[in-house]
């Protein structure tokens, strides 16, 4: 009787985390090796994208010395910081988020990758 108890409140507690994608930034970490090609967060140094040095939390088109896209461009004051729910639509189709051509033509197809990687950048901010 008393496992049985124990089993519900825990089926209860494990709701809410199930109910939606939650970032685990140790696995974010092996997903963000599809980034490095032409990203590092390592140090604030341009690839083929913009360095992602506290990338989470930091205002959208902001690096210097980047040469954004037009449409990367025009958006930014309506984008403001990158947090989880931008960066998972710009992640999950960049051109649709930015409803123009993004010079970044990668897509992160899979949600819960999505997640992962959100949640690595969002550790490294801390
Ligand atoms: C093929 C190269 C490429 C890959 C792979 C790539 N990106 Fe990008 N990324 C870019 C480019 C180029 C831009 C600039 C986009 C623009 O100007 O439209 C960019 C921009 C960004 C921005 C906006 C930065 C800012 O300063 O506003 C974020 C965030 C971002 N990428 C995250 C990621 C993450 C996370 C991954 C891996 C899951 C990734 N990118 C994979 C090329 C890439």
């Amino acid at each position: 009787m008393k496992l049985k108890l124990a089993l519900a409140g825990l089926m209860i507690a494990l709701a809410p985390t199930l109910a939606h994608a939650e970032g685990d930034a140790a696995k974010g970490e092996k997903v963000y090796k599809k980034c490095k090609s032409c990203h590092t967060v390592k140090k604030e140094k341009n690839k083929v994208g913009p360095h992602l040095v506290g990338v989470f939390g930091r205002a959208a088109g902001s690096v210097e010395g980047f040469k954004y896209s037009k449409a990367l461009k025009a958006k930014a004051a309506e984008i403001g910081n990158w947090n989880e729910t931008n960066l998972d639509e710009w992640l999950a189709n960049p051109k649709k988020f930015l409803g123009g051509r993004s010079k970044m033509t990668f897509k992160l197809k899979k949600e819960q990758q999505r997640a992962d990687v959100i949640a690595y950048l969002k550790s490294l901010a801390k």
